[in-house]
């Protein structure tokens, strides 16, 4: 066995976990809907296709430079001021393989052994295993379903100490769809605000995806203060249907973090894939109508699944102000949710994903980058594997 400590500490994917299951049940002859999806159920734009084939075409088959493209920095500069009125010199944006490639790169050039990462609960699966590959230690605030999934001021100012070097923000947020508009990220800040050892990483990469009149602003918009210690993380994978490119950046506070992160892309992968960048350009430069009509298709699906599994009897399912997620308390059903996601899987035939995956047992997530017709039988399923399972 050639693995050493550092990675028998991580946990693998449950989401990705689940998902190969419910591949493999499929595979079987089995129809299992997969409620896993962490991606857009329609294909990428044939804009950004064709911008991509075309730069394959032109020879663009070479290295580039390893922070990415200069025309792709200037790019993510500009929509940076355009869409979130934040200003960033291309130098201070590093493209990484997907946000979560330059997630783990923050965290690489950041922590120091034993510095504490401050992560609310429900979280995104991959956060505390980042801090954690990069020698520091998560340190989680829970939230629950009666406070919208929305951690206090006082809970944040609880959970600083000396060692803690960054908090992490998600909103809106996988796996809740929770936000937190301009005033609750102002009084965040308020906390944050006394300790200039702290930097902020806020992860927006569900920004154009939301519902129910939600505004997306960015932390660094919010409290323009903090923009010298804030990391903005986003991507291409969700806004624009392009899970499969593997393109996300970091708009970094200052140049020496974008360096040193450019430094770890030199050493690791030497940037991302040539010809994938001028798709992503393409994206950023083709207007936001492809997004419109995703987003509406999935608002459509986000109404009629928060009322349908409402009217199960034991579900509460709070409405989601962004991403493509429902996380329905599950908990008077009294089964822990990774047995009651194994035996969904294997009882009715749908899989959504255990809540504990997210640091949250109550809970399950259902997403809903599904065509509607599956999300209907996916919940006749849910409500009939109930009726003959829960005894009332
Ligand atoms: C909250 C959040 N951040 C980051 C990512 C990573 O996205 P990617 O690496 O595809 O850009 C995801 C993907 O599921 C996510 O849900």
């Amino acid at each position: 066995m050639f693995v050493n400590q550092r990675l028998s500490a991580i946990k693998p994917s449950a989401t990705i976990g689940i998902t190969m299951r419910a591949r493999e049940l499929n595979a079987k002859g089995i129809n299992v809907i997969s409620l896993a999806a962490g991606e857009p159920d329609v294909d990428t734009p044939s804009h950004i296709k064709a911008a991509a084939i075309k730069a394959l075409e032109e020879g663009k088959t070479k290295y580039t430079p390893s922070a990415g493209i200069p025309a792709l920095r200037e790019a993510i500069a500009a929509k940076l001021q355009r869409e979130n009125g934040l200003q960033y010199t291309p130098q201070q944006i590093v493209v990484g393989c997907g946000a979560k490639h330059s997630l783990y790169n923050i965290f690489q050039i950041m922590l120091e052994p034993g510095d504490e990462v401050i992560i609310p609960s429900p979280y995104w699966v991959s956060y505390p295993e980042l801090v954690t590959l990069a020698g520091g230690t998560p340190v989680i605030i829970p939230t629950d379903q009666a406070h919208e999934f929305r951690i206090s001021p006082q809970q944040l100012a609880t959970a600083i100490t000396p060692r803690t070097r960054a908090f992490v923000l998600n909103s809106p947020s996988n796996p809740t769809g929770m936000g937190y508009d301009r005033a609750a990220q102002q009084a965040l800040a308020d906390v944050l605000r006394p300790h200039p050892r702290i930097a902020i990483i806020s992860d927006e990469i569900y920004e154009l995806l939301t519902y129910r009149g939600f505004t997306h602003v960015s932390f660094a918009a919010a409290a323009p203060d903090l923009h010298a210690r804030t990391f903005t993380v986003n991507g291409f994978s969700k806004t624009f249907s392009m899970t499969g490119w593997r393109l996300g950046y970091v708009a970094c506070p200052d140049r020496a973090s974008a360096d040193a992160i450019q430094c770890l892309q030199d050493q690791s992968t030497t940037g991302t894939t040539s010809f994938a960048q001028y798709g992503a350009l393409a994206a950023l430069q083709g207007g936001l109508d492809c997004v419109a009509q995703m987003r509406a298709a999935f608002d459509e699906r986000r109404a009629w699944l928060v009322a349908a599994l409402n009217n199960i009897p034991g579900v509460s399912c709070l409405d989601p102000q962004g991403a493509f997620y429902v996380f329905p308390d599950i908990s008077a059903w009294g089964i822990p949710s990774t047995e009651l996601c194994l035996r969904l899987l294997d009882e009715a035939h749908i899989a959504p994903v255990p809540g504990a995956a997210f640091g949250a047992d109550a809970h399950i997530r259902i997403s809903f980058a599904t065509g509607m017709q599956q999300l209907q039988e996916a919940v006749t399923r849910l409500r009939s594997w109930a009726a003959r399972t829960i005894k009332r």
